[in-house]
């Protein structure tokens, strides 16, 4: 298997939701409310969330992500017939104090202790991922945490992922890109970056021409293939 050498980067740069923060921690920690169906309805919530960043993008109607979210969010109760609007305003609130992983913690303190910069790009608004950050205590682990709020459209669009070349002064082909969802890294790819697809969920490959340049099954793996590298 190829590998990374901490010598062939200068920046490691993490999606935020999915790959650091647990975004089905929102509707897990409102399953008292939702029922037994809760990672169904969790699910509906975040393939609507990402369809609506693809579709805004497309019809160049940019909104932030916390909009979106909360569209997406409309659509998956309705999705089950609910209209709750104290549970709604519950999951909203979760998404701003989202579980990290445990394997995220353990991974940016490894390489905050390397000699590289640490970085989020994410969808998120600056407020959102300012959140997120600060209740999992993240932020004395990072460099930079970049929004997407700058350029004003999403992922996978290539000026998001230029954000990291003009805002960290580094070279594409010496960025790390890594993320859980596999259609982020394959755009990290093909800007041009070094990407790493951490399949949390074993999924298979999207066939977009366009790889990353690696797969992994979690943090705690990028961070041994570092470390024996
Ligand atoms: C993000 C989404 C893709 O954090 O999870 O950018």
């Amino acid at each position: 298997m190829p590998e990374l050498r901490l010598t062939d980067i200068d920046a490691i740069v993490f999606d935020a939701y999915g790959t650091l923060f647990d975004y089905a921690s929102a509707a897990e920690r409102c399953k008292a409310q939702l029922g037994a169906d809760w990672q169904r309805f969790s699910d509906t919530w975040r393939r609507k969330q990402l369809e609506y960043t693809w579709l805004r993008s497309l019809m160049g109607r940019h909104t932030d992500f916390w909009q979106v979210t909360s569209e997406s969010l409309d659509f998956a109760m309705a999705a089950i017939n609910r209209q709750d609007p104290s549970l709604r305003a519950l999951l909203m609130q979760q998404y701003l104090n989202l579980d990290a992983f445990p394997d995220a913690i353990a991974a940016l303190k490894f390489f905050k202790g390397a000699s590289t910069k640490v970085a989020i790009l994410s969808n998120g608004t600056p407020s959102m991922l300012a959140a997120a950050v600060n209740s999992a205590r993240l932020s004395r682990l990072l460099d930079h945490v970049l929004s997407v709020e700058s350029v004003k459209t999403f992922k996978p669009h290539p000026s998001v992922y230029q954000l990291v070349i003009d805002q960290m002064k580094v070279t594409a082909t010496r960025v790390c890109f890594v993320s859980s969802n596999g259609w982020d890294a394959i755009g990290a790819a093909a800007f041009g970056f070094r990407a790493v697809w951490v399949n949390r969920m074993n999924l298979p490959a999207d066939e977009l021409s366009v790889h990353p340049e690696m797969q992994l099954a979690t943090l705690t793996d990028l961070v041994a293939m570092f470390q024996h590298a």
